[in-house]
């Protein structure tokens, strides 16, 4: 469909034998802000995986702005405007931090994210440019991971639990941040155990259990919609 940034339809993706998605759908269509939640081993982080080629696709289809790929490859995301910002960060120990930013613009666009406006956005990381990646805090690593996605100009960017293990006032500061970049026009899949960042990001959200959509609906910034979400990801 012309007006989806990223469809996927019936997947079923496996790592060797491991069959981890079981008919999964889901949508993204342009601007939009999608969050994806479930709990811990559903197949959250597989999703990304199955994009970028890193689990095996066997069956349904991935289409991103409308053209399938049939046999999704790592470099195809970042060339059609599809950025991830990578579960665990995955910060590059021996590279600066303007180092790890210009290798976020790699295979990407060109477009409104350069150093200098990311340095705009991040006001630390020019601070700490030419620190090495990794003696950051986690929070700053996070800022990183989400400026070095911004610098492929994605229309579109894939957000593995960036909250994961940050502190209250952090997680405050990158919600801001996240509705700042959505504000610029460019849609979020937002995956998150923590649901009231959920409710503050996310306009839709999706829940999954067992490899597949298994629940969908608007959110809201409210109690009602907090508790909704929480229940859940209940274990
Ligand atoms: N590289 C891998 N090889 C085999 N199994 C994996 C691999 N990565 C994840 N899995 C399994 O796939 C399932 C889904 O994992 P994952 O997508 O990481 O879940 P989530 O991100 O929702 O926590 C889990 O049962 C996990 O153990
Ligand atoms: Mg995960």
């Amino acid at each position: 469909m012309k007006d989806t940034l990223l469809e996927l339809s019936g997947v079923h993706a496996f790592y060797g034998a491991a069959h981890v998605l079981h008919g999964l759908s889901l949508r993204v269509a342009p601007g939009e802000r999608v969050g994806l939640i479930g709990r811990n081993g559903v197949g959250k982080t597989t999703v990304i995986n199955t994009i970028l080629g890193l689990a095996q696709l066997r069956k349904g289809e991935i289409a991103i702005g409308g053209r399938a790929l049939p046999r999704p490859r790592t470099y195809d995301a970042a060339q059609r405007g599809v950025a991830v910002v990578p579960q665990g960060r995955r910060i590059v120990a021996n590279l600066s931090v303007e180092e790890n930013l210009l290798l976020g613009a790699v295979g990407g666009r060109k477009g409104h994210w350069t150093v200098p406006a990311i340095y705009k956005l991040f006001p630390i990381l020019k601070e700490r440019a030419h620190t090495p990646g990794t003696a950051l805090s986690g929070g700053q690593q996070q800022m990183l991971a989400v400026g070095r996605a911004l610098m492929a100009n994605p229309s579109l960017i894939l957000l593995d639990e960036p909250t994961e293990g940050l502190a209250p006032v952090i997680v405050d500061q990158l919600a801001d941040i996240f509705n700042a970049v959505a504000a610029q026009g460019t849609a979020l899949l937002l995956i998150e155990q923590n649901m009231s960042l959920v409710v503050r990001v996310a306009e839709r959200y999706l829940a999954m259990a067992k490899g597949a959509v298994i629940a969908e609906g608007p959110v809201a910034n409210s109690r009602q919609c907090l508790a909704d979400l929480e229940a859940h990801i209940v274990v």
